[in-house]
């Protein structure tokens, strides 16, 4: 269903509905988001979503007719077509995922990771404190901003460094992460200045179906399935915190509905592992749900340049989230990661159109060197 966004209703007439606007909803976590949220919550949503080589509404093709669906493909820095969303939808919250998100791309051409993930969450961020101005008092008080981010805001830990809590102070290393961390002190700023509800969520790596395969997880999967070299960066010991993708979503649903305003809250799967450990568990179970190659996928592997300014070491302190609103992650990364790999190999249609064209350029690009 696509969204009338001209029309002549005025904002001061309409109450607001129980509607969320996402932002970033055809992407990896925001198209989880949107069919949990459809299919389990019974929620209405608005996709906002600029379809960049990220976002795929293959994703959303199970509830593209849903009538408590509908999708407006535009920019969230273009400040018309977000005032007009706000005012025809009368959303009760917004969930923002829309951002540049790869690392590697951040590197190569910074521009387009300051111009979505800084300005256009400053576009949001305005547009939505002009519409919650508008709103009768009770309708203030419960509509959401809700800004999804980042455990690489905090930057990298030593071996034995205590996990990122919620107070560890910012220290981002790359475009990607020093983009995310403004816009993530700007969400902060908007709630302490103006007092818009606003919630920020800071999650570890996420893993599962529909991550675009430039990410570590799926591009060791494809390449492990077609036989192809296993680019493993400098000495493959960096560590991630890995959380399964619809316990992220689980999470977002649960600060969305009981989180404080003003708060954030650190989302992770308590799930250290070392990259070159995680990319043999994916070849050993590719050899095992895959046609063979005539050797162990293990071999594939190959130490490559490592990536410039690499964080070593990510992990979160997700105790507050448990505390606060009885979240746990329910996937264990063993059981996350059969699930994730089975995904890719039983979905050749959508692994072949999101890695023809551009995906291509990018990998011949990127690991030329
Ligand atoms: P993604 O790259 O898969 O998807 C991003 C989506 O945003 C795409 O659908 C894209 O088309 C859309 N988009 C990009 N620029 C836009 C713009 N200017 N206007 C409108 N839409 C635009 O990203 P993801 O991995 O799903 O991440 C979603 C959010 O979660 C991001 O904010 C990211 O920083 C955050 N996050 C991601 C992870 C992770 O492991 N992937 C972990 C923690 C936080
Ligand atoms: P990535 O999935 O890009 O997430 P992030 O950089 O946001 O944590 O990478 C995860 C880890 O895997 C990171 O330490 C970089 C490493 N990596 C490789 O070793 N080889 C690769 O080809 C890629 C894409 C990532």
């Amino acid at each position: 269903m696509n969204f009338p966004i001209s029309g002549t209703k005025g904002n001061a007439q309409l109450e607001m509905n129980n509607l969320i606007l996402v932002t970033g909803g055809a992407g990896f976590i925001g198209s989880n988001f949107v069919l949990k949220m459809i299919q389990d919550a019974g929620s209405t949503i608005v996709n906002l979503d600029k379809l960049t080589y990220a976002g795929n509404l293959r994703n959303l093709e199970s509830v593209s007719e849903n009538r408590r669906y509908s999708f407006v493909q535009g920019d969230i820095i273009d400040r018309d077509l977000v005032r007009s969303l706000f005012e025809k939808s009368q959303p009760s919250a917004i969930v923002h995922f829309a951002a540049e998100s790869h690392v590697d791309r951040s590197i190569h051409g910074p521009d387009e990771f300051i111009r979505t993930n800084i300005n256009g969450t400053f576009a949001l961020l305005e547009e939505a404190r002009a519409y919650w101005s508008g709103l009768s008092t009770t309708e203030r008080e419960k509509f959401r901003f809700l800004h999804v981010s980042t455990d690489e805001v905090y930057g990298s830990l030593a071996p034995n460094d205590p996990a990122f809590t919620e107070n560890t102070p910012y220290a981002p290393n790359s475009p990607y992460s020093a983009s995310k961390a403004a816009s993530d002190h700007l969400v902060r700023a908007y709630h302490h200045t103006y007092g818009l509800p606003t919630l920020t969520t800071n999650c570890s790596n996420n893993y599962g179906r529909f991550q675009f395969p430039e990410k570590l997880i799926p591009l060791m999967i494809l390449n492990a399935r077609d036989g192809k070299s296993l680019p493993v960066y400098g000495d493959g010991q960096n560590v991630r915190d890995w959380l399964y993708v619809e316990d992220h979503c689980d999470a977002i649903s649960l600060v969305l509905s009981g989180g404080r305003p003003g708060e954030t809250y650190n989302i992770g799967g308590w799930n250290e592992k070392r990259n070159l450990d995680i990319v043999k568990t994916i070849c050993g179970i590719v050899d095992e749900m895959a046609p063979p190659i005539g050797r162990p996928r293990s071999e594939l592997i190959t130490f490559v340049k490592d990536r410039p300014g690499h964080d070593r070491r990510y992990a979160m302190d997700a105790r507050k989230i448990e505390r606060e609103l009885g979240w746990k992650p329910k996937e264990t990364f063993e059981s996350g990661i059969r699930k994730t790999v089975r995904w890719y190999l039983e979905n050749e249609g959508w692994v072949r159109e999101v890695t023809s064209g551009s995906y291509r350029n990018w990998i011949a690009t990127h690991y030329s060197a």
